[in-house]
């Protein structure tokens, strides 16, 4: 080894010993007869200090020193005079009595420290300085941990490991596939797996029991702050249990991974129906840190001579606690975030309820102090309170309330990244409508097995089947998502048939997987959770990219590399993509 110690091992116990560091010069105070440089590495910061008064070499040395450079230096410990206890490493300063310079280093484009100037094109750029910072350092190891704890946990339960293949055929997750061409097979094309999907199932019929693997996927979908075109998954598949035991088994992983990670033991995780879900908090994944649950007006308020109400479909509200100050501009303001197209609201109907326990709402005209008591009786409402409904259809306006909650929920500060809320939603409906094709999709993936006593509904009422389907989510994030199987191929077929497949469609697409249902297919299921998902909720960040090491932009670059780039003719002619030259 180049060194005796990391930057982050030395303290006051310590004093005495000759130590060699080697690290990145953090930055350099020239104080005269003394210099001093913080050395950095992975492990922390140590001061270095140099007597340039009496020794030249080191002086000419200590100045030619720029940031970033590459250092090894040989040095005793002493102690600090002027301690800094909020670094490990404060109390103490190395005496450098020789210095190495084992690279130099160009002026970084942007300032590494944990408070930097660089903003985040360029930082993309540069992604491996970004990466010498702290926090987004501390992002990957504890991305690390995590990853290691799930090994242990799952390796403790019988789970196996297996890899399955990168260059597939098209598995439906509903997103569009990133595609590979085969030189070997012209005009042919492997696709990337948007998850391993019928790869675990068909391990489960290979009697593998139970599977797992923290595996890429690949997506080609619109990206957001939790979404990236890949992104890892912790895939889990098991044969011969039921629902509860698949819940059971990944509560107690996410349990174990607070506690192992994190030192928080989680209570147990509440379950709630995927249409209370819809109905209380107008998403399938509600963020329950905070109540404010939507209460639904239609019998008090519709009826009374207010158009807007009279023609909805659904007139729902929630209860802003404590917010009655808003002011009037304060709320036409929020009325306008609500008429962005991204939202799409028509307006905001709000009831106050003063400190003087008086009511006024923006709709006094057609509702008289009786009527108002009863929406202040709906919501429960105290002096101080503030009521904020919408009206619409029930499915747009459940989405904009939804929006709404979420804003007010973070205004009031309910939404405290140091709070976790895990819960279940169960019971996903199979299929849904899709406007653009006309037809059903599948919910969640179509290996998913509707509810036994749904099944007859299939012909009948296709959209009111439920799905043996769960997701996990957290702080009203998905975290992962999963469902019990259909095994047997009559099943599977008339899965297909519902979704639009001929059967020859069918078997040219998933012939392997029904064939393997005809040999002895074992009863199974399991879930996918979102590593980096995960990974952003427990650093307590709102995007996943900084707990991934090389993220792509929000057009789906990697700006460092610069990818994805042409290729060169060539290449195109000999995969037969185009034939020029
Ligand atoms: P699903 O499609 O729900 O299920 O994906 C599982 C979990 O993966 C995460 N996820 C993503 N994370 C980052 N970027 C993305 N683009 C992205 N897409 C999904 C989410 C999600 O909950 N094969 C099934 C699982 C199963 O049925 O067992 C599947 O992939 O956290």
């Amino acid at each position: 080894m180049l060194r005796t110690h990391t930057c982050g091992d030395l303290n006051i116990s310590h004093l005495g010993q000759i130590v060699t560091l080697c690290g990145w010069v953090q930055k350099s105070r020239d104080l005269g007869g003394a210099t001093f440089i913080d050395v950095r590495d992975r492990y922390g910061l140590t001061q270095l200090v140099f007597n340039t008064d009496t020794d030249a070499t080191l002086r000419e040395i200590s100045r030619e020193l720029g940031r970033e450079f590459v250092i090894k230096v040989t040095g005793k410990v002493i102690e600090r005079s002027n301690k800094n206890l909020k670094m490990a490493s404060g109390e103490i300063e190395i005496a450098v009595s020789d210095i190495e310079i084992l690279n130099a280093a160009k002026i970084p484009p942007f300032l590494i420290e944990d408070d930097t100037d660089g903003g985040e094109e360029l930082r993309a750029k540069y992604r491996y300085l970004d990466l010498r910072r702290a926090p987004i350092r501390n992002n990957l190891v504890m991305r690390h941990k995590l990853g290691q704890e799930v090994r242990k946990y799952l390796d403790e339960l019988n789970f196996i490991e297996v890899e399955t293949p990168v260059l597939i055929k098209s598995t439906p997750e509903g997103a569009r596939d990133f595609v590979v061409p085969s030189r070997m097979n012209p005009g042919e094309f492997y696709a990337l797996p948007q998850s391993p999907q019928t790869f675990k199932q068909l391990l489960m019929v290979s009697g593998f029991d139970r599977y797992f693997q923290i595996v890429k996927c690949f997506r080609d979908e619109d990206l957001r702050a939790d979404r990236q075109p890949e992104f890892t998954q912790i895939d889990c598949e098991m044969s011969f249990i039921t629902q509860e035991d698949i819940l059971n088994t990944f509560e107690g992983l996410a349990r174990h991974l607070f506690k192992t990670v994190k030192g928080i033991e989680l209570n147990d995780f509440p379950r709630m129906q995927y249409a209370d879900a819809m109905r209380l908090y107008g998403s399938d994944k509600p963020d329950v840190r905070f109540g404010m649950e939507f209460v639904e007006l239609n019998d008090i308020a519709k009826g009374k001579g207010f158009g807007v109400f009279d023609n909805a479909e659904l007139v729902v509200g929630i209860n802003a606690k404590g917010s009655a100050e808003y002011t009037r501009k304060q709320l036409d303001e929020l009325t306008e975030w609500l008429k962005r197209p991204q939202i799409g609201a028509t307006g905001l109907i709000y009831l106050r309820h003063n400190a003087d326990g008086s009511l006024k709402s923006s709709v006094d005209k057609f509702y008289n102090e009786e009527e108002l008591k009863k929406w202040s009786a709906a919501f429960s409402t105290q002096p101080g309170d503030l009521v904020l409904v919408l009206a619409g259809q029930t499915d747009k306006v459940r989405k904009q309330m939804n929006e709404l909650r979420l804003e007010m929920g973070g205004r009031l500060g309910l939404r405290d990244k140091n709070t976790f809320a895990p819960l279940w939603v169960l019971d996903f409906p199979l299929l849904e409508w899709d406007e653009d094709t006309e037809r059903y999709h599948a919910m969640h993936h179509p290996f998913t097995s509707p509810k036994p006593e749904d099944i007859k509904l299939l012909e009948t009422n296709p959209g009111a089947v439920r799905a043996n389907a769960y997701d996990m989510v957290i702080n009203g994030i998905e975290v992962g998502g999963g469902s019990i199987r259909i095994h047997n191929r009559d099943l599977q077929s008339l899965m297909f048939k519902h979704l639009g497949f001929s059967p020859e469609e069918a078997q040219k697409q998933f012939g392997f997987l029904m064939d393997a249902f005809e040999f002895g297919a074992p009863p199974h299921g399991g879930l996918a959770l979102g590593f980096d998902r995960l990974c952003s909720i427990f650093a307590g960040l709102d995007s996943i990219r900084d707990v991934i090491a090389f993220p792509k932009n929000n057009s789906g670059r990697d700006v460092m590399i610069d990818s994805p780039s042409t290729i060169a003719d060539t290449q195109l002619n000999e995969l037969k993509i185009k034939t020029t030259v």
